[in-house]
């Protein structure tokens, strides 16, 4: 694996275990407060990052374009910042409302780019 999948496919393993070890935490305390945080990073972190990665391995040449590099960063960055702020916001801390909204409006825009991406990829005659 190369270029964005890489990034994409390591990452989720990152965002996987972490997310494993809030899952738990939240177990052994009793305390599912943070169960938005823990789902959201083992669904987007851990499960559609994978898939990324592996949508980005098996179709190299739309992993090369910039547009596959602009997702990556997006999608990467957005998430980062939505789950410090669901993790937050669960906490207690009302102010980190503002950067989870935009957070999770950025993430969505770069999911549109990534259909946009893996539609013209896949219907693409070969
Ligand atoms: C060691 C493994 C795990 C532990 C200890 C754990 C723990 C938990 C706990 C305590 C909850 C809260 C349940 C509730 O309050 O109803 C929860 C919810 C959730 N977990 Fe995990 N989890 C684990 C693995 C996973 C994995 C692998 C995924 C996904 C790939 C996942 C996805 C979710 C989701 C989506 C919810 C929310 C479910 C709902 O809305 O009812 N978890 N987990
Ligand atoms: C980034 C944009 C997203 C926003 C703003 C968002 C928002 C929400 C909200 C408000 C809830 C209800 C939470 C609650 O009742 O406590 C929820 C639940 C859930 N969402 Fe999302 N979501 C987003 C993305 C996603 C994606 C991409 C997935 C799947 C890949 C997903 C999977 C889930 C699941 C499994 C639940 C049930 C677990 C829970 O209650 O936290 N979400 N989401």
């Amino acid at each position: 694996m190369n270029g964005v999948a890489r990034v994409f496919f390591l990452s989720s393993l990152v965002f996987g275990l972490a997310g494993l070890l809030l899952g738990n935490i939240m177990a052994a305390s009793h305390d599912h407060t943070q169960l938005p945080t823990h789902a959201h990073t083992m669904v987007v972190g851990w499960l559609s990052f994978a898939v990324f990665g592996m949508f980005y391995h098996q179709f190299p040449a739309a992993a090369a374009s910039m547009l596959a590099k602009i997702h990556m960063a997006v999608a990467e960055l957005s998430l980062l910042v939505l789950i410090v702020a669901l993790y937050m916001l669960y906490g207690g801390k009302m102010s980190f409302e503002p950067a989870a909204a935009i957070s999770s409006i950025v993430y969505a825009l770069s999911f549109l780019l990534f259909a946009f991406i893996a539609w013209r990829a896949v219907s693409a005659k070969r």
